[in-house]
């Protein structure tokens, strides 16, 4: 998959991935032997594993039979925006591969809700939680709009709601995380998502008063959840010369997202399930994102440099950590 451009890649392993892997009869062998068995319940959800897919990898819900495949317990889809958009201009994903990183600056491009709403048909063959933002038409007064139309449709049907505040793509997007606008937002939401569990989705770049921030406005309202994080606009050592466009991913953020859900942890007084997302690669930095008080992992740039085999390795690694932890009990 490397000898392609990395946007080509991707397109390819959706396409073809998505069609065999999730074909009826072989999605179902390959998930009883891919599939760990370490269900946890989260505002009142029973997730099968504690692995998920971030937002992003299946925009446009083509893949989440295919990744119930390949040992995840939830797939987030999305981000999707009210009407179909293309996004910035290719290229826009980059690899590095010596840091094990990715630099996107996608901008949400999807087929729009209407058709995402067409292509999610239930039953589910795992969990799956619906990532919305907002039309990068849409000026940023009336953002909670798009995030409200979003809930309404897809409230109904999904397993839960991620709202995404966080991406850097999406010029001012991440201004809708001050604790002025994410009231304001959340209001509008609450109102229409009816009984689907809400979670919204941070940045690594926050402060730890903004984040201090935000966990109160979460608990205020009653959320069901953070996510944490997206991709950084950083660029600390070794990354300084590199392009400022876009976020970065992969291991760049291990450490940074998981010092984000011990924050978060700390500050909601484990009151809120968290899950956490960033950096996360092998067996170790999974279960130290769990230690930092994260219910669920989710994984997106770890899959791209460790193969599809990632999501059945941590399951199988969690689980046996889980089974064993009960037994010492
Ligand atoms: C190419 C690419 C596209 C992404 N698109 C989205 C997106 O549409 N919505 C979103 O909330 N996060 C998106 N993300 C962020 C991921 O969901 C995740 O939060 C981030 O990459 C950190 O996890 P990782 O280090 O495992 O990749 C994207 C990431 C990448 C690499």
């Amino acid at each position: 998959m490397f000898s392609f451009e990395p946007e080509t890649a991707h397109e390819l392993a959706v396409s073809l991935g998505g069609s065999v892997l999730g074909w009826g009869p072989l999605r179902r062998l390959l998930q009883s032997v891919t599939r760990s068995d370490d269900p946890v319940e989260l505002f009142g959800v029973r997730f099968p594993n504690r692995i998920g897919l971030a937002a992003g990898f299946d925009k446009d819900a083509r893949f989440y039979s295919a990744a119930a495949a390949l040992g995840f317990g939830h797939v987030e889809v999305g981000t999707v925006t009210p009407l179909p958009q293309s996004g910035h201009p290719r290229p826009r994903i980059w690899r590095l591969p010596e840091q094990e990183c990715l630099r996107n600056k996608m901008g949400f491009p999807n087929d729009g809700s209407q058709a995402i709403l067409r292509r999610l048909r239930r039953p589910f063959p795992l969990v799956l939680g619906v990532n919305v933002g907002k039309q990068a038409s849409t000026p940023l007064g009336r953002a909670h709009e798009d995030y409200a139309a979003g809930a309404r449709l897809f409230g109904p049907v999904a397993d839960y709601l991620a709202l995404n505040v966080s991406s850097p793509n999406t010029a001012g997007l991440r201004t809708l995380a001050g604790e002025k606008e994410l009231r304001t937002m959340l209001e509008a939401v609450l109102t229409v998502r009816g009984n689907c569990p809400l979670l919204v989705k941070l940045s690594p770049d926050m402060s730890r008063e903004e984040l201090a921030d935000a966990a109160r406005v979460a608990l205020d309202l009653k959320l069901d959840g953070l996510i944490a994080t997206n991709t950084t606009a950083r660029r600390d050592p070794p990354f300084q010369e590199l392009s400022p466009e876009g976020g970065l991913s992969g291991r760049v953020l291990t450490e940074r997202s998981r010092e984000v859900v011990a924050f978060l942890a700390d500050q909601t007084g484990g009151a809120l399930p968290l899950i956490g997302v960033g950096g996360v690669h092998d067996e170790e930095s999974a279960r130290r994102m769990l230690a930092a008080g994260a219910s669920l992992v989710q994984v997106y740039t770890g899959l791209i440099f460790e193969g599809p085999g990632l999501a059945r390795r941590l399951g199988a690694a969690l689980e046996k950590a889980a089974r064993e932890a009960q037994r010492a009990r």
